[in-house]
């Protein structure tokens, strides 16, 4: 990303040189992504992280339609981001007509129940891929399949996906795909959208003409080049890391559980990705695990972080049926690909440490 930032300082939109090569270096960027997910380097939108990719998909496609008001229905799920959820909630105070489908208490959404919500007026459904607190795989290719032959809009929020597993989106069966950058290494504040050939979509904001009309602005070039390199990394690197992950990651909650009485992982008996670990500890507050593990040098956060729900606790939680005595003791743990064994066997030990000093002192017994 450097020379980006200095030397090459040029805009992609000018005929000179240093335009030129900042041109270059975004439609670069274009095919990493697009080979890294399957798809065409034409059909990868570049935006400012998952937040807007989920706009412009579901904003932009409805505007494209021209679908508004009670003619236009629209299904998502109780478990989706914010990023996904207050979209929807915007746009039922606009009168759209709005369904969500609900989740079974392993974290997977129901696709019976998505089948029996669509109705005539249904134009769009938004799924994520895998959630962001659970890490738990959704059921997409099955939904694909439900929605096919039916002129309904898929998207799918990746944005936990992608880096993680493997994702080829003709695989998949999307027509819209978000992406964002810092999930897998790449910089803050960037992202993509994964426009499928063909599919129905406009501007959501007003401006010149980059990225092909969707998305007005001038680009931000050294942060779509980290993107872009975050996906050749992850191309090569991912179906090595992925198995070494999840080694690490199903050795952490063996002996979680082993070690640390009245512990329990949520979606264990389903498809997670391998690097997440959401982990009820019961009578004591996640918050303070978190709060204790820090000051002993390790980053963890509490399930709950930044999607608060009804009783305080996260909405996914209360999704999956989980009491609130309960969810306020999940705490969630993402490895990266600089953890090793050794932060493993440390770690488990640190946590059995605090979790049975915050129990000693707890008055909830
Ligand atoms: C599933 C999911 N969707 C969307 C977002 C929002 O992405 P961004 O922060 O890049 O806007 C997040 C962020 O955590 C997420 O986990």
């Amino acid at each position: 990303m450097n020379p980006y930032f200095s030397e090459k300082f040029g805009n992609a939109g000018s005929l000179h040189f240093l335009g030129q090569e900042n041109r270059e270096a975004i439609e670069r960027a274009r095919k990493q992504i697009a080979s890294l997910i399957n798809a065409l380097p034409r059909e990868i939108i570049f935006t400012s992280g998952g937040t807007e990719s989920n706009n412009l998909a579901i904003r932009g496609a409805l505007r494209a339609l021209g679908r508004s008001g009670s003619d236009c229905h629209i299904i998502t799920s109780t478990i989706e981001h914010y990023a996904v959820q207050n979209i929807f909630k915007s746009l039922e105070k606009d009168g759209v007509k709005a369904a969500r489908v609900e989740c079974d208490s392993a974290g997977v959404v129901k696709v019976d129940m998505l089948e029996d919500l669509i109705r005539a007026e249904t134009v769009l459904v938004s799924i994520m891929l895998a959630n962001n607190e659970t890490g738990v795989i959704q059921p997409i290719k099955e939904i694909a399949a439900i929605l096919s032959g039916r002129d309904i809009i898929f998207h799918v929020d990746a944005v936990q996906g992608i880096g993680k597993i493997m994702v080829d989106v003709k695989e998949l069966g999307a027509d819209l795909l978000s992406i964002s950058a810092h999930k897998f290494y790449g910089p803050k504040g960037t992202g993509a959208l994964y426009v499928k050939k063909g599919t129905p979509i406009k501007a959501v904001y007003s401006g010149g003409a980059q990225e092909f009309y969707l998305r007005p602005g001038t680009e931000n070039v050294p942060s779509l080049v980290g993107l872009g390199e975050a996906c050749r990394i992850s191309e090569s690197m991912l179906p090595m890391e992925m198995e070494r992950i999840c080694g690490l990651r199903d050795r952490m909650e063996e002996d979680i559980l082993k070690k640390i009485p009245d512990v329990s992982i949520i979606g264990k008996e389903v498809s997670r990705v391998p690097n997440t670990s959401d982990i009820i500890v019961s009578r004591v507050e996640a918050e303070a695990i978190v709060l204790n593990l820090s000051a002993l040098g390790f980053c963890i956060s509490s399930g709950s972080a930044c999607s608060t729900g009804k009783n305080g606790t996260s909405a996914v939680m209360g999704a999956i049926g989980l009491k609130p005595e309960l969810a306020r003791g999940v705490i969630r743990v993402s490895l990266g690909i600089r953890n090793t064994e050794r932060d493993i066997n440390s770690f488990v030990e640190v946590l059995g440490g605090v979790v049975k000093r915050l129990r000693d002192i707890s008055p909830i017994r």
